[in-house]
């Protein structure tokens, strides 16, 4: 296959699986290259010059590896440095290319299920502390429109990471943060999950939701929004090579990458190491 002129997708680790495995649903025919820099991860409590350093390396390898348009499948790589790679670094490297991340096209999806307005974003400490997620909905829908309560999940990264998404620890806090959203605000009629490490642990998530209330995943939502991206921007789906080609990149050991992966999208592959400074 020709990585060429490949869609890249980077999360810090695991989690971003399931945004591809969505974007591949979607939009089967071109070719991916995920990253997973699992050798640095969790990012969700490192500061915003180290996620920055560390994304901007990692779509610079992407871009050297021949992708064209790198998506940030990471909430915490998006809330603390897409703006600067997109403003900064991309002019310099190459503005033809591009990096989107996953906050937008998550904000613009909620207008389609709040019903009261009231919204719940459970999400990793550094993109809670970023404040992307009010600011964003403020910017796009004003002061009035929207009630955000957001919720630093901390333990549920580490939860998935070590493939513990139904044992008495998992329950445990689950049960934990869902009590304080709650307790925060009664009235949420929607929850996102602004980590893309937990849809894995949805099953659990929807035990202690009560009923009626909409659980937003990112996954389907940035595959949408991709696939309209693309309608958009015909000069750039024309560079994109379209043989259906799946590269995996770990920057940790190849083995467990390739164990984890298989759960998050349910089928087999074998990953391919690199390294980072
Ligand atoms: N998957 C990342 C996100 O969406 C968080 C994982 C991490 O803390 O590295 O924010």
């Amino acid at each position: 296959m020709s990585t060429q002129e490949s869609i890249g997708v980077f999360d810090s680790g695991y989690g971003g699986l399931t945004i591809l495995k969505e974007i591949v649903r979607r939009l089967p025919d071109y070719d991916y290259i995920y990253l997973g820099d699992n050798a640095r991860a969790p990012y969700g409590s490192r500061s915003f010059e180290v996620v920055y350093e560390y994304t901007r390396e990692a779509v610079h390898k992407l871009f050297e590896k021949g992708c064209r348009l790198v998506i940030l499948a990471c909430n915490t790589a998006s809330a603390k440095a897409l703006r600067s790679i997109q403003q900064e670094d991309l002019p310099r490297w190459d503005p033809t290319r591009r990096v989107l991340g996953v906050i937008r096209p998550s904000i613009e999806a909620l207008e389609n299920y709040s019903l009261n307005g009231h919204v719940g974003i459970l999400a990793t400490r550094g993109t809670v502390a970023s404040e992307s997620y009010p600011l964003e909905v403020e910017k796009l829908y004003g002061k009035e429109k929207f009630h955000i309560t957001q919720l630093a999940c901390p333990m549920w990264v580490p939860l998935v990471e070590n493939n513990e998404l139904d044992g008495e620890g998992a329950v445990y806090f689950v049960q934990k943060y869902m009590q304080e959203l709650w307790k925060t605000d009664p009235r949420i009629d929607t929850i996102v999950l602004g980590c893309t490490h937990y849809p894995l642990l949805r099953p659990l998530i929807e035990r202690f939701v009560p009923a009626g209330v909409k659980i937003i995943g990112q996954g389907q939502i940035v595959a949408d929004s991709l696939a309209d991206y693309l309608q958009r921007h015909r000069e750039m789906d024309a560079c994109l090579s379209k043989e259906g080609g799946r590269t995996y990149l770990t920057s940790e050991k190849t083995e467990l990458f390739d164990r984890m992966a298989e759960l998050f999208l349910g089928e087999k592959i074998t990953s391919q190491r690199i390294f980072m400074c």
